[in-house]
């Protein structure tokens, strides 16, 4: 059966010159002519794949692009046409949940070209994704210093304490990634970015192969990017396919996505099974908070995938739990308290808190968070 593509565009010739095309290439195309029409066809078809333009009057493509992630036909590829270059436009189309964002004026020879990849490949990783079963935990904050990377090892390593050999940690978060250096593992130079830029694509086996190991950790680290590493330029089906990726690397991975908006936030987000949020009880950090969860919801991203920790690495008395919760109308799955000696002993040690030796608050506190999202 030919592939089904969706084309929302404004502009009657374009439009036109569009649907001509790809009918052309043999695939079965619906059309309309504004943003509130695409969707309801959208809605109705279930096409393969949506092909939108950006700017259109009343409603744009960004919207259009959020809106259909929200809905019914969420697994269609959404392709945005712009005659707009930027690429703070193009990250806000990638967070909406678009796949692709291509600059107008695009040639007929590639446009089609760049339809049957994305489509071939959303196939691939369909197959792929039935195959893998990996649990992907992406852990997040919305501002700095509020000890996110240290809910992200402290996790891995609860975890990787159950059972040897069952966990990796990710280190995504841009533009410097901290896990190599908090538990003691420098990033190799041949780290994978370069590869992803000159070739494309990560095959598992190679990422498999950066995989860093110590003695003393009860988990494996994918190391983060190094200062300078050209990691903007990689495309956006690499990125796609490394974040469908990371399932395979072990039974459980988690990813620190740190607090800056990425490439890699967006496809990560789509693959996570479950989104842990790091909330510091304090004013500044929870407001924060309040939209990055608002900007996650209008990005597709149901409550159901969401969780929030409660970490106060500064010791804060601003607010309590209960203030926590009312604000952002959500309970947190785990709480860690302030423990300024345990963590800056594990910090000199470079190992998470949970692997330093006897049963401490700390420790159970992680546990309870471990159980909350796997139970024993
Ligand atoms: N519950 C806690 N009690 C005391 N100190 C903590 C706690 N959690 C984390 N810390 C310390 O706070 C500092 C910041 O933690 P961490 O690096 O995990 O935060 P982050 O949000 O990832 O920061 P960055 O913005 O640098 O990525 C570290 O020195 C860590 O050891
Ligand atoms: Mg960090």
């Amino acid at each position: 059966m030919a592939d089904r593509i969706a084309v929302i565009e404004d502009d009657a010739p374009t439009r036109m010159m569009l649907v001509t095309l790809l009918e052309g290439a043999g695939f079965t195309v619906d059309a309309a002519a504004s943003g509130a029409e695409g969707i309801s066809m959208v809605e109705r078809e279930h096409p393969d794949l949506v092909l939108c333009d950006l700017l259109m009057p009343e409603m744009d493509g960004l919207e259009v692009t959020g809106r259909i992630r929200k809905g019914p036909a969420n697994h269609a590829q959404i392709v945005v046409l712009s005659a707009v270059d930027a690429v703070e436009e193009k990250i806000k189309v990638l967070e909406r949940g678009a796949d692709d964002y291509l600059v107008k004026p695009v040639g007929p020879a590639e446009l089609v070209a760049r339809v049957k990849a994305m489509l071939g490949r959303a196939d691939a990783l369909r197959l792929q994704g039935a195959r893998r079963n990996g649990r992907l935990m992406a852990v997040l904050g919305a501002k700095g210093g509020i000890g996110t990377s240290s809910v992200a090892i402290n996790l891995a390593a609860a975890l990787g304490k159950r059972k040897a050999d069952s966990v990796v940690v990710a280190d995504l978060a841009v533009p410097v990634g901290t896990l190599g250096i908090m538990l003691g593992l420098p990033i190799p130079e041949k780290w994978v970015w370069r590869e992803f830029v000159l070739d494309g694509a990560a095959s598992d086996h190679r990422l498999h192969s950066y995989l860093m190991r110590a003695a003393h950790l009860p988990m494996r680290l994918l190391p983060g990017v190094r200062q300078g590493s050209p990691y903007r330029d990689v495309s956006v089906e690499a990125v796609n396919q490394f974040a469908a990726g990371l399932h395979a690397l072990a039974e459980t991975v988690v990813v620190d996505l740190g607090n800056q908006p990425s490439s890699f936030v967006p496809p990560v987000m789509r693959q996570a099974n479950d989104i842990l949020i790091v909330v510091e009880p304090e004013v500044v950090a929870v407001e924060l908070t309040a939209h990055l969860i608002e900007r996650l919801h209008k990005g597709g991203i149901l409550a159901d995938r969401i969780h929030l920790v409660l970490s106060n690495p500064h010791g804060s008395l601003q607010l309590n739990r209960a203030d926590v919760s009312a604000t952002l109308k959500t309970d947190a799955i785990a709480v860690i308290t302030y423990q300024r000696d345990e963590f800056s002993a594990a910090s000199k040690r470079r190992i998470p808190v949970v692997t330093a030796p006897g049963e401490t608050v700390v420790t159970r506190q992680f546990e309870e968070l471990a159980k909350a999202l796997v139970p024993v």
